[in-house]
């Protein structure tokens, strides 16, 4: 898959069938200890330093943040499930990056419980919360028998993917919460669903470094954070090249110090250029040219 390599020249790190097999069951997935200490301690630190207001939408001063989104294992993530690989090249990212945040979260009550979200599987096409996939070679056999998918893999896409990461410790039920699987719920939400307390959430408990990725097609909400020292933790939300749901991006001044591969996170919401190839990537000049303006 593309690109092969990230701005540091490293290799994606692609998830295992189980850890796909969990996502596509439950809606989210942790996967613990992804980032070096050195780095915890960088990002904590920068976290700290601008946590005036409650989170701040744009994070990308920070080149350690940057890096958020092109570590290996985010690669492999995005370049699976969310990337147009037809879009996709060395140079270019098959996938956006829309957003990101920071939340730091003192002790409190349960006013950061707010449910949003769910049924995704069933949404219109012109929605950015949107969950897809198409069933695997057992489907067929079990279903089909008379047709010959053998081989087939089948393939998950999150849509509007959400890839949070704990710089805190987190005690289980304290961090984001999900009703796992109600990115495919057919019936209306229960009452149980307005209730903190109801053993209908599901949640985690992870050390830092930890990441939760998540299709915004599920049931999720904040949670009532409990520990003494703050919750600390970089949202960020990705969306394929075609989509865009959040009005947000980076400063010119921050754009230009990026590398090209970083500026493709940010190219322009366009499928066919009316001057190449379907799929093609005009670079860093990526842009409307007219526009005249980001959207911050
Ligand atoms: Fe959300």
């Amino acid at each position: 898959m593309k690109p092969a390599k990230n701005s540091r020249g490293e290799a994606p790190e692609y998830l295992t069938h189980s850890q796909k097999y969990r996502l596509d069951l439950k809606g989210w997935l942790t996967i613990p200890n992804v980032l070096e200490d050195d780095l915890v301690k960088e990002i904590k630190e920068y976290c700290e330093d601008v946590k005036a207001g409650e989170f701040k939408r744009n994070m990308f001063d920070s080149d350690a943040i940057l890096y958020l989104s092109e570590h290996p294992v985010i690669m492999g993530i995005l370049n699976e499930l969310v990337s147009a690989q037809n879009c996709a090249s060395d140079d270019a990212y098959g996938y956006r990056l829309e957003n990101s945040f920071c939340i730091y979260r003192e002790k409190t009550n349960t006013s950061s419980f707010k449910p949003h979200g769910g049924s995704g599987y069933y949404a219109a096409d012109n929605r950015g919360h949107r969950y897809s996939c198409t069933p695997a070679e057992e489907f067929y056999h079990n279903f089909c028998q008379e047709a010959d998918f053998s081989g087939f893999q089948g393939r998950l896409n999150t849509g509007l993917t959400r890839i949070v990461f704990e710089f805190n410790p987190v005690a289980y039920g304290t961090g984001t919460r999900f009703i796992s699987g109600s990115h495919k719920a057919a019936l209306n939400k229960s009452d149980e669903v307005a209730d903190h307390d109801s053993d209908i959430w599901d949640s985690y408990e992870c050390d830092p470094g930890s990441l939760i990725l998540f299709t915004e097609a599920i049931t999720h909400s904040g949670s009532q954070w409990k520990s003494d020292f703050p919750r600390i933790a970089v949202f960020n939300c990705y969306n394929t090249i075609d989509k865009k749901f959040h009005l947000s991006g980076p400063t010119e001044e921050q754009y230009e110090r990026m590398t090209t591969l970083q500026k493709s996170l940010f190219r322009e919401v366009w499928n066919h250029s009316f001057q190449g190839d379907f799929g093609g990537y005009l670079g860093p000049n990526d842009r409307i040219s007219d526009s005249g303006h980001f959207a911050v």
